[in-house]
């Protein structure tokens, strides 16, 4: 934040424009007669069409304070939204990291007359930035890109912004949160083993004071978690059932909104083994646990009041002479018993202990994220992710935090006859049905686990925490998709009403 117009210095200014208008936007018109009175009459503002995110680099002449001027193209102001907003801030960010430009300026005037509150302008602005410039390098050790420009990104205003303080510490806490549920989900098996994953979530506890517990296989077997046992039994990797909890003062008492993700480090399918194309990409079946994580990093950073807790059940799940097998019946921690049709249905094995085990909490509502089926992706592609529950009112108000952050959740049923698919002639019911409704019949086996009385939804991530390439703002790789919703979720969720 700085002083009025000429004060400002800087690599380079950012300003918006909308496709096919006459006039450009009214902070740019305000601006540009004192600051940059060479671009009214010349052809370099007719040159430039505006496309969504499409980018227009100018350059100043010599005596000028910013020497350059990257205006970034909307679209057509008909077809305006937050998603086209972070996409083309997010471009326009990447080309002065291209450039090596360390201080780029974003002038509030640039988002004047754009159909949103500066406020949120601001903070989608900063977050789209960030994130849209995310990239992981932990192992690469040649052929490094080594920029990290742009090195500031500086708001500046013609006056105060009573809004700065509230939006730079949500934007930093959520862009942390999601950039370690990017870092995660990326890391190889190798290097992000359960033990890993609870050795990050200690460290996250421990700097935002949260209580944090980790069970063992012995320990789980104790507790009767026959699900989660069975998966972590055919791996040498020691397996980890993560408890977390961020309770600020005085809440103890209050009914917990508890998060659920699942773990599995890498999932070859296990006896039910998978084919190997594209095997490598189920190094990121621990999404779900990542995004809960992350999600927690932000709430301590955030220190959001209210009691959350979180499970995440990490394992491998793999082939081995004590692997479980096509057939095998298990008791889950719920006292259910249930037949293993295929060991690659793993997820729901693991999941379906944490949320068992999270009644003892008795929650106001639980979320549990999973990347959970194939069929998911195929479903809603990988921009979208799937939303089951037995809660509407949960679930229309996750789709309505959702989609303004660039999250998006779509419905699917849970009609009771799809049980009929589950049924089991030795057990109380499978773990998968035949091919048809993949997603939903993961969800209804979940829903065996989880009373009427508690408001839960179930997040099919399989699809949207991986972009095979760029997707608008967000970079090829890990999303971190879900962080944005749960922090918000969290937050705004009534306490009152799931009791
Ligand atoms: N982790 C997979 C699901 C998955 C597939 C996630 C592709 C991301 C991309 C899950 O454990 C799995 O294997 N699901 C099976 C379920 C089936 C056995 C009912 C699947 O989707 O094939
Ligand atoms: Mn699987
Ligand atoms: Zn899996």
């Amino acid at each position: 934040m700085e002083g009025a117009f000429p004060q400002w210095s800087g690599d380079v200014i950012i300003f918006y424009a909308f496709q096919d208008e006459e006039a450009p936007l009214s902070g740019f018109a305000r601006w540009m007669p004192s600051q940059a009175p060479w671009l009214q009459d010349g052809p370099v503002l007719k040159d430039f069409r505006a496309k969504k995110a499409e980018l227009h680099l100018v350059y100043a002449p010599a005596d000028a304070a910013v020497s350059r001027l990257l205006l970034v193209g909307l679209g057509k102001r008909k077809d305006w939204s937050l998603e086209n907003f972070r996409h083309a801030t997010a471009m326009a960010v990447r080309r002065c990291r291209d450039l090596a430009l360390e201080r780029a300026l974003l002038p509030t005037a640039a988002m004047e007359g754009l159909p949103e509150r500066e406020e949120t302008l601001v903070r989608e602005a900063l977050t789209a930035a960030a994130l849209g410039l995310y990239r992981y390098d932990a192992l690469k050790t040649r052929d490094v890109e080594t920029s990290d420009c742009p090195k500031e990104l500086t708001v500046c205003s013609e006056g105060p912004l009573p809004y700065w303080p509230r939006i730079t510490d949500e934007v930093k806490a959520v862009c942390e949160g999601i950039v370690l549920a990017r870092d995660l989900a990326t890391a190889p098996a190798n290097v992000l083993t359960p033990s890993f994953m609870a050795q990050t979530a200690a460290g996250v506890a421990s700097r935002h004071g949260m209580r944090f517990d980790v069970l063992d296989l012995d320990r789980a077997k104790e507790l009767g978690m026959g699900g989660f046992v069975a998966v972590a039994q055919g791996s040498q990797e020691p397996a980890r059932f993560i408890i977390m909890e961020h309770c600020p003062e005085g809440l103890k008492d209050q009914a917990p909104f508890v998060l659920v993700g699942k773990g599995i480090t890498f999932d070859t399918g296990g006896i039910s083994i998978k084919p190997a194309a594209k095997m490598e990409e189920m190094k990121h079946d621990m999404a779900g646990a990542a995004t809960v994580l992350g999600t927690m990093e932000a709430i301590g950073r955030l220190s959001v009041p209210r009691r959350v807790i979180a499970l995440m059940p990490c394992t491998e799940n793999m082939p081995d002479g004590r692997a479980y097998k096509p057939g095998d019946v298990v008791k889950t921690h719920s006292g259910l018993t249930v037949e293993v049709i295929s060991t690659d249905a793993e997820g729901r094995m693991i999941l379906c202990d944490a949320l068992s085990y999270a009644m003892q909490f008795q929650p106001a509502a639980m979320v549990d994220l999973a990347t959970l089926t194939g069929a998911c992706v195929i479903a809603l592609g990988d921009r979208v992710a799937g939303l089951l529950g037995n809660h509407e009112d949960l679930m229309q108000v996750m789709q309505k935090i959702g989609a303004p952050l660039g999250e998006l959740f779509w419905p699917l049923p849970l009609y009771d006859f799809y049980f009929e698919d589950l049924k089991s002639d030795v057990a109380d019911f499978k773990n998968v049905g035949d091919r048809k409704a993949g997603t939903i019949i993961g969800a209804m086996f979940l829903k065996q686990f989880v009373p009427d009385t508690v408001p839960w939804a179930h997040v099919d991530i399989a699809g949207t925490v991986w972009a095979d390439k760029d997707l608008g703002w967000i970079p090829k790789g890990a999303t971190g998709f879900g962080v944005r919703t749960l922090v918000s979720l969290v937050q705004s969720w009534n306490v009152t009403k799931g009791a």
